[in-house]
């Protein structure tokens, strides 16, 4: 009987031993348009909760108003901090971009070569392009409806602002094409000769989390956030019947067949919510945290 004891407590010690020693990957944040880290701190909570001892850190760069400023030049901003963490973590880390961020980490990803992110989560991201006005448009154009911002956003002037870089006008499609230098190119629409690195350097992850809903209320359509978006009479695609997925521009239709995308779509989150919800966390994000 004792010896069962002591095999007992034995056993326990050694599986207490096992999973303490056990570490979660880092989690790396990058944040949105008009917000920093401190927007970040209640997420960084969740996953601490459930992940005791993550190293969570939201990358602390264009917060704010300087979310405005041109794509590129935050991609490689973000860059230099994110390949400084990443060099730190020989186990990789996990990378959470939430709305603006989500294009932005798509950049990262296709632009850092031989990276180590695992899991890249893009909660309620405009990754197929943005066409609606919201609140946020209206802040910068108050009197510019939807219609007309194919007429500013893409005069080159306003590409050196990050939202008229998503801004795809599903009317206006040869302009978008021609004239926006940063979503055509990431989502392989335009040919450019980086393309097949930067398809490459994407496939590296090993799991994509793509998570929106329809009660959004900024990203237009909603299913912009799963790769769908408007045709020209203004319907939904879905993401698998977008031509940049049937000819693998950047990677997309690969990631599916791998079997590594996981779509989470949620009802009656409005976009300002998704990274302080609770349910939002436990259905869509923290298992993906290991
Ligand atoms: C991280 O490591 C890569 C590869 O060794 C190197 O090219 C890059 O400059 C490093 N970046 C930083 C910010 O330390
Ligand atoms: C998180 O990781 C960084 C290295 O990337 C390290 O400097 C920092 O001390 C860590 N923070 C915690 C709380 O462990
Ligand atoms: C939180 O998310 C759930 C769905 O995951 C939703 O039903 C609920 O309305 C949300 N709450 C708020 C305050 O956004």
């Amino acid at each position: 009987m004792s010896l069962l004891l002591f095999l007992q407590v034995f056993l326990q010690v050694l599986l207490l031993l096992v999973s303490s020693s056990e570490a979660y990957k880092p989690v790396i944040i990058v944040h949105g348009l008009f917000d920093g880290p401190d927007d970040f701190i209640t997420l960084t909570d969740f996953i601490q909760e459930t992940h005791p001892g993550t190293n969570v850190t939201t990358l602390d760069m264009y917060d704010y108003w300087k979310s405005l400023m041109p794509l590129w030049t935050q991609v490689e901003g973000f860059r230099s901090l994110l390949e400084a963490k990443l060099n730190q973590s020989e186990e990789g880390a996990h990378l959470i971009c939430y709305s603006q961020g989500g294009v932005i980490c798509r950049a990262l990803l296709s632009v850092i070569p031989n990276h180590n992110i695992h899991t890249f989560i893009a909660l309620s991201s405009p990754l197929a392009g943005q066409f609606g006005v919201t609140e946020y448009l209206r802040r910068l154009f108050p009197e510019t409806i939807c219609e007309d911002f194919y007429k500013i956003c893409y005069l080159s002037w306003f590409q050196q602002m990050s939202v008229c870089q998503y801004w795809n006008d599903p009317h206006y499609r040869d302009l978008y094409l021609e004239k926006d230098d940063f979503l055509p190119l990431i989502n392989g629409e335009t040919q450019h000769k980086d393309l097949p690195e930067w398809k490459k350097n994407f496939l590296q992850i090993k799991k994509m989390v793509l998570i929106g809903g329809p009660d959004d209320g900024v990203i237009t359509p909603w299913q912009s956030s799963l790769f769908g978006f408007f045709n020209e009479k203004r319907e939904v695609v879905e993401m698998k019947n977008q031509e940049f997925y049937t000819s693998d521009a950047f990677g997309l239709k690969t990631l599916d067949s791998r079997g590594d995308i996981s779509v989470c779509v949620q009802s009656g989150v409005p976009h300002l919510h998704w990274h302080i919800n609770i349910t939002v966390f436990n259905n869509c994000i923290k298992d993906w945290l290991i």
